[in-house]
């Protein structure tokens, strides 16, 4: 079944529409892609993890256009989620409350709590604002698989699992891995999931603690961050910086190389990815969905540094290369 693209001009309000009438659309945001339902309808998102096929345990991000709409989401509007908010939003970082009463069930996976965030991007605020309600959106692709940064990686992964999806094409996304996720209900943050607002950017508003020490000190859960994630179909090998690696065994299989750093060995299959960590950020999913689209039998990612600016390509990077289990089914298929 295929979907349909439309420029954010031409699709905005016919999406703003979808979403009223509890219909699933995928819009861009500056992170990935977004496969979007209206956040308060429940047979709506339950539409999202079938779409997906992702497990009822993985609760999904709910986008709005402003900070009000936030704190109506929530019971405890806590003050770090007023200095984050304050500091990041619109931007790549979602911020984990406890929930208000009418959120519902199935957006926190069963728990208590909601994650939320104002994007960035200015098409993704048009529809929020014209749809008129808070949006549930996970990344626009099949669960496990790699999330989309261009409108086609959606119609290439989703196309075939919701009838005549509407996607609103945004051009390729600027940040290019998902928001980095903060848990917000107690007095430290907790950063569950790393991304492009780093630990150390948190650090400077307000007190951060790690899961470990804030174990027993409350309730905080990190669902949903399943070890095989963000995988192309062939497998992945990451070789950190100074790790030896002769580019000629790429030309000789059918393997691809992405490169980190100066200097890439030339070759047809080796996409050069840069040696600045934001950048290298914005093309990863990208240059993923090239090489496993070309038919890659391997991937290689070589010069991974170890230092912390890389967290969350690192993250990334560790879960694409998770080999690939039985839950990518095709069961359900249109
Ligand atoms: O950048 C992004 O965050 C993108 C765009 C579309 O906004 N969305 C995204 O959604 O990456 P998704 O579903 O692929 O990842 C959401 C992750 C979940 O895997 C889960 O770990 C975490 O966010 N999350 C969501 N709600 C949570 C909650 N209530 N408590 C803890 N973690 C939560
Ligand atoms: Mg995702």
């Amino acid at each position: 079944m295929a979907a349909r693209i439309l420029t954010l001009d031409a699709g905005l309000a016919e999406a703003a529409n979808r979403l009223q009438s509890g219909e699933l659309v995928a819009f861009p945001t500056e992170t990935v892609y977004g496969l979007g339902a209206n956040a308060l309808d429940s047979a709506a998102v339950s539409a999202i993890f079938v779409a997906k096929g992702r497990p009822s345990t993985n609760p999904v991000i709910v986008h709005v256009a402003d900070v009000a709409s936030a704190r109506a989401l929530s019971v405890d509007w806590t003050p770090l989620a007023e200095a984050l908010a304050q500091r990041f939003w619109p931007g790549p970082l979602t911020l984990v409350v406890r929930a208000a009463a009418d959120v519902p069930a199935i957006v926190m996976a069963g728990g208590t709590t909601v994650g939320i965030r104002i994007p960035a991007h200015p098409g993704a605020r048009a529809l929020i604002t014209a749809a008129g309600c808070p949006v549930a959106a996970p990344s626009a692709n099949r669960s496990e698989a790699i999330s989309p940064t261009a409108a086609w990686h959606v119609a290439a992964s989703l196309g075939d699992w919701v009838d005549d999806l509407l996607i609103l094409d945004g051009g390729a996304c600027g940040v290019g891995i998902e928001s980095t996720v903060v848990d917000v209900t107690g007095d430290a943050a907790i950063v569950l999931r790393p991304g492009d607002v780093s630990e150390a950017d948190i650090a400077k508003v307000v007190a951060v603690t790690t899961r470990e020490e804030a174990d027993g000190a409350g309730p905080v859960r990190s669902p949903g961050q399943a070890l095989r994630h963000y995988a192309p179909r062939c497998p992945v090998d990451v070789r950190a910086f100074g790790e030896s690696f002769d580019p000629a065994w790429i030309s000789e299989n059918d393997c691809w190389c992405l490169w980190i750093g100066d200097n890439p060995p030339q070759g047809e299959r080796v996409v050069a990815l840069g040696s600045d960590p934001k950048a290298v950020a914005a093309r990863l999913y990208a240059a993923l969905h090239e090489a496993d689209d070309a038919g890659a039998v391997r991937i290689v990612v070589a010069g991974l540094p170890s230092d912390v600016a890389w967290a969350a390509v690192a993250d990334r990077l560790r879960r694409a290369a998770v080999t690939q289990s039985a839950s990518v089914m095709d069961a359900g298929k249109k």
